[in-house]
């Protein structure tokens, strides 16, 4: 049997995972709710569901995917033959279908404003009834909803088309420090404008009293999404690893630099926003509306505007390839087509399937399925109940079927002589090996990966899950 293909090195690697990670979601969602919910206050909260729930279900999708060195649904298949649980697995290569169908929608639009920010600088644009026109024609107009969703489609398959090594790998490496390179420009910039303290005045001071039981359920579902949790995104990356890589501190470095991006976007955003006299608003009205205004106001703002929706344009690319990639490797492991056939094939299915996404803002506008866009429906659908289901199905299978031990067993390989091993066959209530000099049975039974993976990350999810979907409210 043919080798399969492995990162080619650990930065590698952890650029790639990270790059999952890094997406919209950091640069239009968590700056936002942030600022809605209490800045520092919720901040902390958010560091503590990505501790509880994210860091957990992570390094069990790392584990099973370096296990099985499967794709999601051979993955389960290899772990546990014949289980149920595979159906977690089918979940995630629909759910890489889904996702990225809409997500390649706004992507488009993402490509489409970098492209405008250069052209046409937002000239006369000054105020945010003029971009809300101009977003509304925009993403209305057909012809461009289709293109730029064509264009962001093609790039994914283009780079998922090379491989693992010479694709994925390759191009995150070129592409991560390129956010963090042009984040940290704009967070210069934005703080070294007058009135930027009110901007993040906004964003950090911590108000306990906007912090409310939603603020939690908030942070929690947004710590899932964020992390590319639950549709085996982490399984698909973590199946091309070798026995040499530490998967505890994999899942740490990629969890931190994910979280560490969100907070700076806020530092990018939030203080020019102030200092040009705009109010904050929420995703696309922030993205769209309000910044291009901005831009269209700020001396060399076609310079500005263009760098930052460069910025979202990456992230989003980064986080496109690991969908595709989930989708490809499935039909690659499990039904032995050829890379480039299934990257093209099904990038191009993917495509098709997001043209009624695409068509929602405009001719497809007042087609609805139970009042809800087709875009609506795709982003509910994945977002809202594909990911939470594949994630519990996962933290379950993970801790309940094949056993937090055996899955410890898995991440000891390339954790020798790190005191973190040791600190996860504790928290799976393993007892510490003999041979390693140990008094550690007391401890023994303070399992905390284990407590997390089965009790404490199922349930979180679940409520979260019942929270979105409006089921019950706190
Ligand atoms: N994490 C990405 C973001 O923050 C979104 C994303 C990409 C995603 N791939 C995923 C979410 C896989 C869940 C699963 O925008």
């Amino acid at each position: 049997m043919e080798q399969r293909e492995h990162w080619g090195s650990h930065m590698g690697f952890i650029f790639a995972a990270a790059g999952s990670a890094v997406g919209l979601g950091n640069i239009w969602k968590f700056p936002y709710i942030t600022g809605e919910n209490g800045g520092g206050a919720f901040v902390i909260v958010y560091l503590l569901c990505i501790l509880i729930t994210g860091l957990p279900v992570m390094l069990a999708e790392f584990t099973i995917g370096r296990r099985s060195q499967r794709n999601p649904v051979g993955a389960f298949r290899a772990i546990k033959p014949k289980s149920k649980f595979i159906i977690g697995g089918y979940l995630g290569v629909l759910a890489g279908f889904v996702i990225l169908s809409f997500y390649s929608v706004v992507g488009g639009w993402t490509l489409g404003y970098t492209i405008k920010a250069i052209t046409t600088g937002f000239a006369g644009l000054g105020t945010v009834e003029k971009t809300s026109l101009v977003y509304k024609n925009f993403v209305g107009d057909p012809r461009n909803a289709i293109f730029y969703h064509m264009l962001f489609m093609f790039i994914n398959i283009f780079i998922v088309y090379q491989g693992v090594k010479k694709g994925i790998e390759k191009w995150t490496k070129i592409l991560m420090p390129m956010i963090f390179i042009i984040l940290l420009v704009l967070i210069i910039k934005a703080l070294s404008m007058e009135g930027a303290m009110d901007g993040v005045r906004f964003y950090l001071t911590p108000d306990f009293s906007k912090l409310t039981g939603n603020s939690i359920l908030i942070a929690l579902g947004h710590a899932f999404f964020s992390l590319s949790l639950g549709m085996g995104a982490m399984i698909t990356y973590g199946s091309y690893l070798s026995k040499k890589e530490n998967l505890f501190k994999s899942a740490l470095s990629v969890s931190m630099i994910d979280t560490g991006i969100a907070l700076f976007a806020g530092l990018a955003i939030f203080p020019a926003v102030f200092a040009m006299g705009f109010a904050p608003d929420s995703g696309p009205g922030l993205v769209f509306h309000i910044l291009p205004a901005m831009f269209s106001k700020m001396t060399f703002g076609f310079f500005w505007g263009f760098l930052f929706f460069l910025l979202l344009a990456i992230a989003a690319i980064t986080s496109g390839i690991s969908l595709l990639e989930v989708v490809t490797s499935y039909f690659i492991d499990e039904l032995k087509f050829s890379r480039r056939a299934a990257t093209v094939i099904f990038g191009v299915a993917i495509f098709l399937l997001g043209i009624p996404s695409a068509l929602s803002f405009g001719a497809l506008a007042d087609f609805k399925l139970w009042n809800l866009t087709f875009f609506q429906i795709a982003d509910n659908l994945g977002s809202n109940y594909l990911l939470p289901l594949g994630g519990l199905l996962i933290s379950i299978f993970v801790g309940w079927v094949w056993g937090t031990k055996h899955a410890v067993d898995e991440i000891r390989h390339g954790s020798h002589n790190f005191a973190d091993v040791h600190l996860i066959s504790l928290m799976a209530g393993l007892k510490d090996d003999p041979s390693h000099n140990s008094d550690v049975h007391v401890l023994t039974l303070a399992s905390l990966w284990g407590i997390f993976l089965r009790f404490i990350s199922p349930v979180a999810i679940t409520i979260a899950f019942l929270f979105t979907i409006g089921a019950i409210k706190l």
